[in-house]
């Protein structure tokens, strides 16, 4: 059966850069509470007027992998801020960048775990040999749901895109060699937004109250991350047979510095074998991995013949991880 392999990653940041101590101008925070709680510095807030798809295009741009919008046939969008309730913001996209009307296109909604999710999908649609080329992206333009008076949440979230185009490969043991894919249904409470559904539609009320924006019960989720995290990379580890030490580079999700850092401890391996650029961006949800991957090659982390883990968990509570071999 051919491999599923990376043939190209691309990232976008907006331009506009909101640091811990501008914020503190606004809510009742400091630099030392947030960096020491979360280890976030800045985060990146999209322009007025600029869009999830605006972001997700760029970074599709951007990606080196060879191929041109004609060549996709596939294009899947993780995301929880898509431009519009409806129609999928993976259509926005397809027009934006000029791609083929056969293509397919669907969004995915796994929160953070989106794309680990998005790309586990990609893989096994290319896997039936039915689509030859595959851009998959994690976008999010997360200050549109943020409640900017919560500090206990604004602080920690910031906006951009990533972007992969998968393609096959004839050569065995190349590209994504496995994933282990979850969720805690059980806990759905811990991290979301309650109104402008079907459930509860919005109202003027909901909106006096600010329920169409994030809550989350930080301390829980924390906990539930560093849980579902650690087992999600050891079950993948245990799959393929092979020891922590083995992997060149872990990407996990970047939600906080802390969370990154427990996992480095129960899994033994050092920091130096995690990519960490959660000081730069917080956290960008389904864009989070994307962002990191792409900055992780272009950096020289990732080398031909690496394994490379993904690792990554969200509201639902979903987790995800993903084994790579460049
Ligand atoms: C949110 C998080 C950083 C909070 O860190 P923490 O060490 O658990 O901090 P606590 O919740 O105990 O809060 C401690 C105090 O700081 C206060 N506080 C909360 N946000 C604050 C802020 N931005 N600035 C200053 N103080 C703040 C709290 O009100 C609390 O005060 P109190 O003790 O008087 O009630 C941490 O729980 C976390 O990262 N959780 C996981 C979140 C996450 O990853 N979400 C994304 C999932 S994809």
């Amino acid at each position: 059966m051919p491999s599923t392999v990376i043939l190209g990653t691309g990232s976008y940041a907006p331009e506009r850069v909101l640091t811990n101590a501008e914020l503190s101008t606004t809510v009742d925070t400091s630099d030392e509470w947030i960096h020491s709680r979360s280890g976030i510095r800045e985060r990146r807030i999209a322009a007025p007027g600029e869009t999830t798809s605006d972001m997700a295009v760029r970074a599709a741009q951007v990606a080196d992998a060879g191929v041109t919008a004609a060549d996709i046939d596939l294009l899947i969008v993780a995301t929880i801020t898509p431009d519009q309730p409806l129609p999928a913001v993976s259509c926005l996209i397809q027009h934006k960048l000029g791609m083929r009307t056969n293509t397919a296109c669907f969004d995915l909604n796994a929160a953070c775990s989106g794309f680990v999710y998005a790309l586990d999908t990609a893989s096994a649609m290319l896997a039936s040999g039915r689509y030859r080329h595959a851009l998959v992206i994690g976008a999010e333009k997360l200050s549109s749901i943020v409640d900017w008076q919560d500090r206990t949440t604004c602080v920690l979230f910031g906006d951009g895109a990533g972007a992969i185009v998968l393609g096959l490969s004839e050569q065995p043991g190349l590209g994504l060699l496995g994933t282990k894919l979850g969720a805690y249904g059980d806990c759905t409470d811990l991290l979301c937004i309650t109104h402008g559904g079907s459930s509860n539609p919005t109202t003027p009320e909901s909106i006096a109250a600010r329920d169409h924006c994030l809550r989350m019960k930080g301390k829980e989720v924390f906990k539930l991350a560093v849980r579902a995290m650690d087992e999600a990379a050891r079950d993948i580890l245990e799959q393929h047979q092979l020891h922590a030490d083995q992997i060149g580079l872990v990407i996990p999700h970047q939600a906080n510095l802390r969370i990154i850092e427990a996992i480095s401890e129960y899994l033994e391996l050092p920091m130096e074998r995690f990519f960490v650029n959660v000081e730069r961006y917080g956290n960008t949800s389904a864009a989070s991995i994307p962002i990191a991957l792409d900055e992780a090659r272009r950096t020289g982390r990732i080398k031909p013949g690496d394994l490379t883990l993904l690792v990554a968990f969200g509201a639902g509570l979903t987790y995800g991880s993903a084994l790579i071999r460049w």
